[in-house]
């Protein structure tokens, strides 16, 4: 799994979630799914500039925002002032055990070690508490994503060797190894028009696809950009004038005692 730590997501912060709201309609819909009572004390793992927090906020719950990146920590505090904001790792979080009602994550777990930051999410969650967390899912985009998962397959080869095949675990296994009960999932997709392949290409380089880009050598990266510019306007299904993408939901809980404020 690659590692897309704090320094590429303090690189993007300025632009992530800026040109259309694809973070924040996602977070706001975690939250709706997830439902926490309003007292419930919510912690926000990968926090970034605040799309889950402020779904939060405005359901009246207590919620604290951890993150590794600082820059994404800034846009967070400008964002929402009063939310307690803070410098977190999920694979070693620095909290007490059983602190929580309720851990939500947007977009993080499928670039973590899981195994590790599920055991650390399981530690400070309470007896009976849930964990809610997105990760990228199934859209109706004719086949796109995966042409892009080729070419960045393609490309990554040029900075390293690929990775071993290994067995498919799911996201419910994972809980289950970590002593989390897997109790449910949906799946969900936007679309948002933009100005055309490169303000595609502009949306894509500002969160954490952009980690390849960067890892590239200048000849490599500006022939990775014509090939993922080739493929918006030669094989997306809206000539790439459309975002397209989706996501997976999954709710694990705690054993325990029963859930409450939820
Ligand atoms: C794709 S962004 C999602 C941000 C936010 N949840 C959202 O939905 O917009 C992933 C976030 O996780 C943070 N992150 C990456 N590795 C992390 C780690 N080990 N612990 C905590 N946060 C991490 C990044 O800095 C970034 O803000």
């Amino acid at each position: 799994m690659t590692d897309l730590g704090a320094e590429l997501f303090d690189r993007v912060a300025a632009d992530y979630d800026r040109s259309v709201p694809f973070f924040a309609t996602f977070g706001a819909r975690l939250v709706e799914w997830t439902a926490p009572d309003p007292g419930a004390r919510v912690l926000d793992l990968g926090a970034g500039r605040g799309a889950v927090t402020a779904a939060l906020v405005r359901a009246g719950c207590s919620a604290v925002a951890g993150d590794v990146s600082s820059a994404m920590l800034d846009g967070l505090r400008e964002a929402l002032p009063g939310v307690d904001a803070r410098l977190l790792d999920a694979h070693r979080l620095d909290l007490p055990d059983a602190s929580f009602d309720v851990v939500l994550s947007g977009f993080l777990v499928h670039i973590l070690d899981a195994g590790t930051a599920f055991a650390e999410i399981g530690r400070v969650l309470r007896p009976g508490g849930v964990f809610a967390f997105s990760v990228p899912g199934p859209s109706a985009d004719g086949g796109w994503w995966e042409a892009y998962g080729r070419v960045v397959a393609e490309f990554t080869r040029r900075i390293r060797d690929p990775e071993e095949p290994h067995e498919p675990v799911t996201w419910a296994e994972r809980a289950e190894r970590a002593g989390l009960r897997h109790v449910d999932q949906t799946t969900t997709e936007v679309s948002f028009p933009v100005d055309g392949p490169e303000a595609h290409w502009s949306w894509l380089m500002s969160h954490g696809n952009r980690w390849l880009h960067d890892a590239l050598d200048p000849p490599d990266r500006e022939a990775f950009r014509d090939r993922v510019l080739r493929g918006l306007r030669e094989d997306h299904p809206t000539g790439g004038t459309t975002v397209i993408a989706g996501a997976e939901f999954h709710r694990v809980e705690k054993p325990g005692h029963p859930t409450r404020a939820l």
